[in-house]
């Protein structure tokens, strides 16, 4: 009787190590829902939406043209090179699929200029999720919104938030995106802070 109940306390404490330790960020902050006044969650969307409409987001999260960016600060409507467009698919399967150059790996990025890679497969956000083109309000209602969100309520958003960390996602990447490329402003951990502060206001979005 005692061997499966060590085997399955060692179990159980696997979990648990993975679900505390393998994204590397500091969870002891973050406020519970209900404790955050409307004025601080708006305070903390507008730091949220400084992050989303820089150049590494906003480059993958475009409409319906599905034409990647290669966007910068000082030239943030710049158009990728070479003639790609990543389809209705947003991974390039109609044409030339996008990890014909990027590839899924979590090694650094350390030659500028070149494709970048990460943990998960390189692609278009799904068009619902498009905020080029869309004010500060529009995207505020649609991230809210999960018929337009990927089906996430609160908890979801922090989730994804903690689910990139651990395989080197995209939103990772944004933040630390090696060389020649000016990161996402703030830190993975900060904008992990503002987003719990926002869904703990419960989603205060601006007027307009
Ligand atoms: C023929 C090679 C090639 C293919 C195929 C390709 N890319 Fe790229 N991509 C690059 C290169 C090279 C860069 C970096 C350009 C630079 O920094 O000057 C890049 C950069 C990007 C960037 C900008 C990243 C940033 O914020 O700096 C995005 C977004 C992007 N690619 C999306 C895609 C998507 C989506 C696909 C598939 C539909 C795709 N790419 C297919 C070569 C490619
Ligand atoms: C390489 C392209 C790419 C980059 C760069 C990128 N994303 Fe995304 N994003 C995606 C894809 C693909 C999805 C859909 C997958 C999913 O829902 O998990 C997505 C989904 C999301 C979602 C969930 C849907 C929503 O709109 O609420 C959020 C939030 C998000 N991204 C935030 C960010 C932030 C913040 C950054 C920059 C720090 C960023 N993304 C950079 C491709 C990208």
């Amino acid at each position: 009787m005692r061997l499966p109940l060590i085997v399955a306390a060692s179990l159980a404490l696997g979990t648990h190590a993975l679900a505390e330790g393998e994204h590397g960020l500091d969870l002891s902050a973050l406020p519970d829902v209900g404790t955050v006044a409307p004025e601080d969650g708006l305070a903390a969307w507008d730091s949220i939406h400084m992050v989303l409409t820089h150049p590494r987001c906003v480059n993958c999260h475009v409409g319906a043209d599905n034409l990647p960016l290669w966007g910068t600060v000082q030239a943030p409507d710049r158009i990728h090179g070479m003639a790609i467009n990543a389809g209705e698919s947003r991974i390039g399967t109609e044409t030339i699929s996008c990890n014909a150059c990027h590839q899924t790996s979590t090694r650094e990025n350390t030659v500028p200029h070149a494709a970048p890679q990460t943990g998960m497969d390189w692609r278009l956000a799904p068009v619902e999720f498009q905020w080029t083109d869309r004010s500060s309000a529009e995207i505020c209602a649609q991230m809210r919104d999960p018929d337009r969100n990927g089906g996430r309520d609160e908890a979801g958003l922090i989730e994804h938030i903690l689910h990139d960390a651990e395989v080197i996602g995209f939103i990772t990447w944004s933040f630390e995106p090696g060389a020649g490329r000016e990161p996402a402003p703030g830190s993975l951990q900060a904008h992990l802070e503002d987003m719990a502060v926002w869904t703990a206001a419960g989603m205060p979005c601006p007027a307009g």
